[in-house]
């Protein structure tokens, strides 16, 4: 949550490589938007703040700068509000009151109110309500009392490693010091920051799309690192001052993979690159010689992993729905228990845990903190982690012990779509290579590979029924309340169905078990509120359809996502949309398709910004 971009490089260029790379990372929050320049003739700070979207900031920053602006540097923010209400004086950058320092923040900090008492009386005064401005004030103070450095970090470096010895909490900031225009210093704990390296210039971001357009060339930074850049290079160092050789990674995709191209929105465009994101999950990662699937960075041995007799899966929202249709697919095919739960409350709960215990996290992002720091709790109590992620050099990519890359590209939309169904076919395929470990013979493997390679194409065919669901949605987008009902590995999926509506729609909805529904949701049935049923032609398929009876006895709407051998009587379900029959392994992740198109298009009819609903914020790095 909030985004951060700094540059150092072309003064012509600053002002729009940060516009263009905050509205890049809109999608962490978009309450507010500000910028700070330091202009180029003057050396002075100007600094733009405005409630709402990057394209009000963009809007003002056109009437506030002189034609031919240029900036020695600059650093711009977009917010996602936890302290302070959502008005220009809270957003960020905020400036330090003797005016020298100018700081973007993304985090939180939490000993905020003790640190401002303290300035308060040094004289520092403050304009906001947020957490972030103590900073701005505190760099000020050490600021002032630092001497000259003579070699190694400038005493603007250092007094930004002084004031993060007395902070608790988290962040990743980019921080503009007056007296230093040739440069930004930038520092991380707990919330993600990156340096991109280009040619002339070096840029600070929250994350790999805002500095793409620039340079493919990143270092992730680690926890408790400073960098000091210029537009000739830069200084890492760690809290003791010694500098750091970094890791320079080449980020294998282009901006235009960051872009909607053609699509009116992200998420669109996101659902239906699945065919690719799928073939990237799968990509080199099966032995036909060994009829398994293979995965190159588990970093544990294959007598270790025989030894678990239990996993555990954390995660939080759509991931952790990933995570319990992959307890289903790993209990059923290599009969191992699974146990999934939500990461932010694993951390507290204190669960005890057996000694062979595999505790893998699931996080498209890799910088949700409560998953980050469920991870960190796994670890330190000694068990062996993996993490199934998307982020590249991300937090719990670098912090687990091993893991799948998910390779899905960027995904921007807020509501997580293909990086779901790629979690998903990971899971599958994590279950395949168990199971292979343990009682699934050599013919069932090849079987299984074989039913798994054709997913992309699957998914391709289940993708042509758009124009039909679009159709369904127009005429259910004005219900207020929603089921959605599904039984064993398509539970979970009425789960994220229900998830997917009410997040980009803002309908309530509510996922069960079917069979559950008699014990309490059944009550919600009326002709007001329609029931989404995902049904396969397996040996309880017939218990569903009572439930079907059951909620149309009762005046209810049917919408049923059915395998193309289901034996639903007719007339049953008022709208019918049909998946190829597959594989079990396979049958959750299509079900998702037609879930993500009804709830995209009903958010449409119902006028929602699908990409930016409200309150939400795509990579959640609070708790
Ligand atoms: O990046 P992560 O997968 O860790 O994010 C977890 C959740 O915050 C995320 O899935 C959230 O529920 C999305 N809004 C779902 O669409």
């Amino acid at each position: 949550m909030c985004g951060i971009v700094g540059y150092v490089g072309d003064e012509r260029k600053t002002k729009s490589v940060l516009i263009e790379g905050i509205k890049r990372l809109e999608y962490r929050g978009y309450d507010s938007a500000g910028v700070a320049l330091l202009e180029a003739e003057t050396e002075e700070p100007v600094v733009i703040r405005k409630v709402g979207r990057v394209d009000n900031l963009s809007n003002a920053c056109k009437k506030a700068l002189k034609e031919g602006f240029h900036a020695v540097n600059g650093i711009a923010h977009t917010r996602w509000a936890t302290h302070g209400r959502v008005t220009d004086e809270n957003a960020h950058p905020h400036r330090s009151s003797d005016g020298k320092i100018i700081l973007a923040h993304n985090g939180v900090i939490e000993n905020y109110e003790s640190i401002r008492k303290f300035l308060t009386t040094k004289r520092y005064t403050f304009s906001s309500e947020t957490d972030t401005e103590v900073l701005a004030n505190l760099i000020a103070y050490h600021y002032q009392k630092e001497p000259e450095s003579e070699n190694g970090l400038s005493r603007f470096a250092k007094s930004v490693r002084k004031t993060f010895n007395h902070v608790e909490g988290t962040y990743g900031v980019a921080v503009i010091c007056t007296d230093y225009p040739d440069r930004l210093v930038g520092a991380r704990k707990g919330s993600p920051l990156i340096l991109g390296v280009g040619k002339d210039e070096c840029l600070l971001a929250s994350d790999v799309s805002a500095v793409i357009a620039n340079t493919n060339n990143v270092v992730y930074l680690n926890d408790g690192e400073l960098v000091e850049i210029t537009k000739d290079g830069y200084h890492i160092s760690n809290w003791d001052y010694t500098q750091i050789e970094p890791v320079i990674h080449t980020v294998d995709w282009d901006i235009e993979d960051a872009e909607k191209s053609g699509f009116d929105h992200y998420m669109l465009k996101e659902i239906f690159e699945q065919p690719k994101s799928l073939e990237n999950a799968m990509r080199g990662r099966f032995s036909e010689d060994a009829s398994t699937a293979k995965f190159g960075g588990l970093n544990i041995d294959v007598s270790q992993l025989r030894q678990m007799d239990r996993i555990l899966l954390l995660a939080c929202g759509t991931a952790w729905h990933a995570a319990l249709v992959i307890e289903y697919l790993i209990e059923k095919y290599a009969r191992i228990p699974v146990e999934v739960e939500y990461a932010s409350e694993f951390r507290y709960r204190n669960a005890p845990l057996d000694k062979n215990t595999l505790v893998g996290v699931i996080s498209q992002s890799g910088e949700t903190l409560d998953t980050l720091e469920a991870l960190r709790e796994a670890k330190r109590k000694g068990y062996h982690t993996m993490a199934i992620t998307n982020g590249v050099g991300s937090s719990i990519a670098r912090e687990c012990h091993g893991g799948i890359y998910q390779h899905a590209g960027p995904e921007i939309g807020v509501a997580s779509t293909k990086a779901f169904t790629s979690q998903v076919l990971i899971g599958a395929m994590f279950a395949l290579y168990l199971a292979r470990l343990r009682d699934m013979s050599y013919g069932e493997g090849k079987s299984i590979v074989a039913e798994l390679k054709k997913v992309p194409d699957l998914v391709h065919q289940s993708l042509s029924e758009a124009e039909k669901i679009k159709e369904i949605a127009k005429r259910y987008s004005q219900y207020p309340d929603f089921l959605f009902l599904g039984r064993q590995s398509l539970f979970p999926i009425a789960l994220e169905g229900a998830l997917k509506l009410k997040e980009i729609s803002y309908i309530h909805a509510e996922g069960y078990p079917a069979a559950e529904m008699k014990h309490g949701p059944i009550a919600l049935v009326c002709e007001d509120c329609p029931s989404v049923f995902i049904v396969e032609s397996d040996e309880i398929q017939n218990k569903v359809v009572a439930n079907m009876q059951e909620v149309k006895a009762r005046g209810g709407k049917v919408i049923c996502i059915q395998s193309e051998d289901c034996t639903i009587p007719d007339g049953l379900a008022d709208e019918v949309i049909t998946l190829p029959k597959v594989h079990s392994m396979i049958a959750p992740l299509l079900a998702t398709i037609p879930m993500q198109l009804l709830s995209y298009h009903i958010a449409i009819e119902r006028d929602c910004d699908v990409d930016k609903p409200r309150n939400l914020a795509k990579s959640v790095t609070v708790e």
